[in-house]
């Protein structure tokens, strides 16, 4: 018999929910079922409680475990279902599946190089907390648009070797491009490193070339549009190639939202 990944469907109470500057929140919501099993890049389907039958539940990487059993999200508003969320009050609900999809894996021994654009930065206070666990301090570069919509600085910068800004107006850190930096560092010493990201497509596909060009591994989070969040609906496909070079397509919430950057055609 398969191993089942244990996961939860609960009404789960929303704890905080707050603006952290512009469209960017963050939702924490009690759920300790999910938080005690949860690994980082795993992430929910969710949606308000009462906000009707029509409207789908989104995915949403888990940002953070809090006192072992408050699930953290972070999250833009920016259409219909997080815009409903960010109306959403303390004292309501979400309803919340997961954990979902698979993690991010800790490799011993090397230099992670972890690489967050935009809100794509949401698995990472989780991921590097998770990394420091294993004494693996990781370099972080994180990319926004300008210095208003940077998030879970001060949290990146203690769970980090050092932390690397880039923002597209040149209002805080590097002006210009996160992948930029990556670049820089990597130029300088390639060896042992691994890179782990998510951001949006252009910066992914930057990602993918880059570490091609320096042999190193590198680990991408997929974002695709998702139905069901469980490999049902076959809404979530993603070409890619199987490890003898033949195409395919993946599921992003069955066999990712994590694939190695070799095996994605981006
Ligand atoms: C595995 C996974 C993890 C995710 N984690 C997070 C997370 O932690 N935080 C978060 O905010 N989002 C996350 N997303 C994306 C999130 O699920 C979508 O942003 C969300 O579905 C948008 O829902 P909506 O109802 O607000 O927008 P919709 O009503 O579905 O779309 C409204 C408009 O926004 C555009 N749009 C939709 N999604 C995006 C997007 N991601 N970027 C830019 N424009 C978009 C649409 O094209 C449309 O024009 C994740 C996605 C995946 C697959
Ligand atoms: S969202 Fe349904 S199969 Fe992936």
């Amino acid at each position: 018999m398969p191993f089942m990944f244990k996961k939860f469907d609960l009404l789960a109470p929303i704890v905080e929910n707050i603006c952290l500057g512009g469209k960017y929140y963050r939702i924490r919501v009690e759920a300790p079922q999910i938080a005690k099993i949860a690994r980082p890049g795993q992430f929910c389907m969710i949606r308000p409680q009462y906000s009707g039958e029509s409207l789908l539940r989104r995915p949403f990487s888990i940002a953070a475990v809090r006192d072992g059993e408050l699930l953290e999200f972070a999250y833009t508003a920016i259409g219909v279902g997080t815009r409903l969320i960010s109306q959403s009050l303390p004292g309501q609900h979400l309803l919340c599946l997961g954990p979902l999809g698979n993690s991010f894996p800790v490799v011993e021994g090397s230099r992670a190089l972890v690489v967050g654009g935009g809100i794509g930065i949401a698995p990472f206070p989780f991921f590097n907390r998770v990394l420091n666990q294993h004494r693996i301090f990781p370099n972080t570069y994180y990319g926004a648009r300008s210095a208003e919509e940077l998030i879970y600085i001060e949290e990146l910068n203690q769970l980090s070797h050092i932390l690397k800004i880039a923002t597209d107006n040149g209002s805080a850190g590097h002006h210009g491009f996160v992948t930029q930096l990556l670049e820089k560092d990597l130029d300088e010493s390639p060896s042992d490193s691994v890179i782990y990201a998510c951001g949006p497509g252009p910066m992914m596909r930057v990602v993918k070339s880059i570490a091609e060009r320096y042999g190193v591994p590198a680990y991408l989070s997929m974002e695709e549009t998702m139905g069901c969040g469980v490999g049902i609906c076959i809404g979530c496909p993603i070409p890619g190639v199987t490890p003898d070079g033949q195409t395919t397509y993946y599921l992003c919430c069955k066999d990712g939202p994590i694939f190695p950057s070799t095996v994605v055609m981006i």
